[in-house]
């Protein structure tokens, strides 16, 4: 096709406004958010009012997700205490604690900070902390908040945690890491950790609350089957470790570990006392398409809940527009169009991402906004500031997203 029929005739392109400009009649409707924001005045603020791109909270499915899980674990008698490094909102971890949970689990010191001044009891930090930085602030969180604690994976740092908390005169928790299948963290299991844990609890400033085994690499093994196998097989090592440290004498509370993928899995049995899962708040299209017990194709236990919404601003050419999202959205080409799951995405620089469709009966207006389901709810959350949340078409609420990456939030 010649460049210029690739291009389309401004009267074909369309568009919300038409030709007429009365939508533009009332300016402060959509000038003013900031201040009713502040206000936490939402009356007639409606998703049309935002500025784009911005993160959208489909209230009822989140809250349905919620008790989903709320429900599955008094169900299966087994605790949660949910990983919050997927949505960095204390807004969301006091709603799960409201609903039974037993803590927040987190990535980061600053997450732990946030969360535990946020009045969030029995926050876990997942991550050893090796820095001075962080052991310093890991101790003076404890100081702060007696239910918080930290993981453990290495001898080495147990002791320098030991003589941080004995500085500051301060009984830490400590869970010990096992390894589950992902070398990234977590000691050998079996006699290794063992004796690691025989070392915690003998520090006279630490007290073992017990063991982590996070099967990070199970959780979006495709196939149900395939998935209950894959977590079995890693944390099976964490289990029989869990037998050797009871049979020990040592004071094993808690076992925690699982994810959004295995969280049907690993509450089987006798195993794990907790879940941590995080990402079925909200739901990310990596989760979908690992498939679920009923359904091979898609995993939905839990509802997508969370979109980034956009606007249209170009359509020049046949079978496709241009949204104000890219890669400083984080947008990527498995991201989901919410109600057109058939277009393709791609980035196209820093401000701008295409949508393209072969249908040329279906088409987007200019003006108009676009859901998109991101495709890594970690990463795509950790670019924005604040959920809007909604109820149908009506913002209900706005939660800020705290503690992201950044100088000053580390
Ligand atoms: C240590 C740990 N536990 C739990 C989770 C939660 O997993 P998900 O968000 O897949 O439910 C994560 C996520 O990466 C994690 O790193």
């Amino acid at each position: 096709m010649d460049s210029r029929r690739r291009f389309l005739g401004a009267a074909a392109a369309g568009g919300l406004l038409g030709s007429s400009h009365a939508l533009f009649g009332r300016t402060s409707r959509y000038s003013d958010i900031e201040g009713r924001i502040a206000r936490r005045d939402f009356r007639d603020l409606c998703k049309e009012d935002l500025p784009t791109p911005c993160m959208v909270v489909d209230l009822e499915i989140f809250e349905r997700n919620l008790r989903t899980m709320a429900e599955h674990c008094r169900t299966k008698g087994i605790e949660l205490r949910g990983h919050v490094k997927v949505h960095k909102s204390p807004d969301i971890a006091r709603r799960q604690m409201s609903l039974g949970g037993v803590g927040v689990t987190c990535a980061t010191v600053a997450e732990c900070e946030l969360m535990a001044g946020a009045g969030i009891k029995g926050v876990l930090l997942t991550r050893q902390p090796a820095s001075r930085n962080n052991i310093a602030r890991t101790v003076a969180l404890a100081k702060k908040e007696p239910t918080f604690g930290t993981v453990v994976d290495d001898p080495l740092v147990a002791g320098w945690l030991q003589e941080a908390a004995a500085a500051e005169g301060v009984k830490l928790r400590t869970v010990v890491d096992i390894y589950a299948g992902l070398t990234r963290h977590g000691i050998e299991p079996g006699a290794p950790a063992v004796e690691l844990a025989k070392k915690v609890d003998a520090a006279k400033n630490l007290r073992l609350l017990g063991l982590m085994g996070y099967s990070g690499a199970a959780s979006h093994t495709k196939g149900w089957e395939q998935r209950k196998k894959k977590s079995a097989d890693d944390i099976a090592g964490l289990l029989e470790t869990v037998g050797m440290a009871r049979q020990a004498g040592l004071p094993v509370e808690i076992v925690t570990g699982g994810s959004t993928g295995t969280y049907n899995i690993d509450s089987e049995g006798k195993g794990l006392t907790e879940l941590q899962a995080g990402s079925f708040v909200f739901m990310d299209t990596m989760y979908r398409r690992i498939g679920g017990r009923d359904d091979p194709a898609v995993y939905g236990d839990f509802g997508a809940a969370l979109t980034v919404m956009t606007t249209v601003i170009s359509k020049r050419h046949p079978r496709q527009c241009t949204i104000d999202a890219g890669n400083k959205a984080l947008l990527r080409p498995t991201d989901e169009v919410k109600g057109r799951p058939e277009v393709r995405v791609q980035n196209q620089g820093a401000e701008y991402g295409i949508l393209e469709w072969s249908d040329a009966d279906k088409d987007f207006q200019l003006g108009g906004r676009v859901e998109l389901y991101p495709t890594n709810l970690d990463m795509s959350t950790n670019v924005y500031d604040r959920y809007y949340v909604a109820r149908g078409e009506q913002i209900v609420d706005v939660w800020p997203i705290m503690g992201r990456a950044g100088a000053a939030q580390r």
